[in-house]
């Protein structure tokens, strides 16, 4: 499916007010703790695993969403570094769907203009889906209507240390003064280095924490909270989030 062109400026036929708008209010880079799949299923009575496989369409949807309404960059967390800890049985159901998402959706991807990016440490992940993921790279690295970084086995302390070990080799050679570190290096050696400052930072199902999710690239950002699990999230909700970020007065320690 190809995503529909989405001018800004445009008239959006789902607005209350027949308004110019801007679908994105601003927000360049978005970011998604996309959590409650098993609390989804469960209200169900249905098994874990299906409300992870209803937490990828709603990933397929909110992908081509955020695409058309000319988002530049979205950032999901898929499976944190602290996930390993679930029942093998889970990781498992996890990576499995993984691999199914790449192959299935990379098509699309690329026919869209939309570029891959994975953040966090995916080289540890199975060599098959090491290999798939290194495959999507290369082939959607020249497009640049969107990014989408998918978080894999991400963790921001974990982040941050490779970041310290990385600089501190560095300095050890020789090749870095420590009084010249500065705090465009640090954000330019982060796994989200080329990427837009992160805007806004959704989270659903109610939990209100971070769960170790992008812990530097957040300094500034706008967080957003919402009750609905992953599975039910959608354009609608998609939109009353930029909508909440559009109405927010950010001022950066300013006055
Ligand atoms: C989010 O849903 C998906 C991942 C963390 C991989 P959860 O599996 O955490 O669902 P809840 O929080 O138990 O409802
Ligand atoms: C955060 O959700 C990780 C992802 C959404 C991938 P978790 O369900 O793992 O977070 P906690 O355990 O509630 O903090
Ligand atoms: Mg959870």
């Amino acid at each position: 499916m190809r995503l529909a062109p989405f001018k800004k400026g445009s008239i959006d036929p789902d607005a209350d007010a027949v308004e110019a708008v801007d679908p994105t209010y601003g927000a360049r880079h978005i970011a998604i703790i996309m959590d409650g799949n098993g609390r989804w299923a469960k209200s169900k009575h249905l098994p874990r695993a299906l409300g992870h496989k209803k937490g990828v369409e709603a990933v397929r949807d909110i992908v081509r969403v955020a695409g058309e309404m000319g988002i530049e960059a979205l950032t999901l967390y898929a499976f944190s570094s602290e996930n390993w800890s679930r029942p093998a049985d889970e990781v498992s159901d996890l990576m499995g769907l993984l691999r199914q998402y790449i192959q299935s959706d990379i098509d699309e991807f690329d026919e869209n203009g939309i570029r891959l990016k994975v953040i966090g440490n995916y080289k540890a992940l199975d060599s098959d889906i090491v290999q798939l993921i290194d495959n999507a790279l290369e082939r959607t690295a020249g497009n640049d209507r969107m990014t989408l970084a998918i978080a894999l086995n991400y963790g921001a302390q974990d982040e941050m240390l490779r970041v310290v070990q990385n600089i501190a080799k560095s300095v050890k050679l020789g090749t870095v003064e420590p009084d010249q570190i500065s705090i465009d290096q640090l954000s330019g050696a982060m796994d989200t280095a080329g990427m837009p400052p992160l805007d806004l930072l959704i989270r659903t199902s109610g939990e209100l924490r971070l769960s170790n999710f992008l812990l530097w690239q957040a300094a500034y950002s706008e967080l957003y909270f919402t009750d609905t699990l992953w599975p039910d999230f959608d354009k609608e909700e998609l939109q009353r989030a930029l909508k909440s970020f559009g109405d927010r007065d950010r001022r950066f320690g300013g006055r």
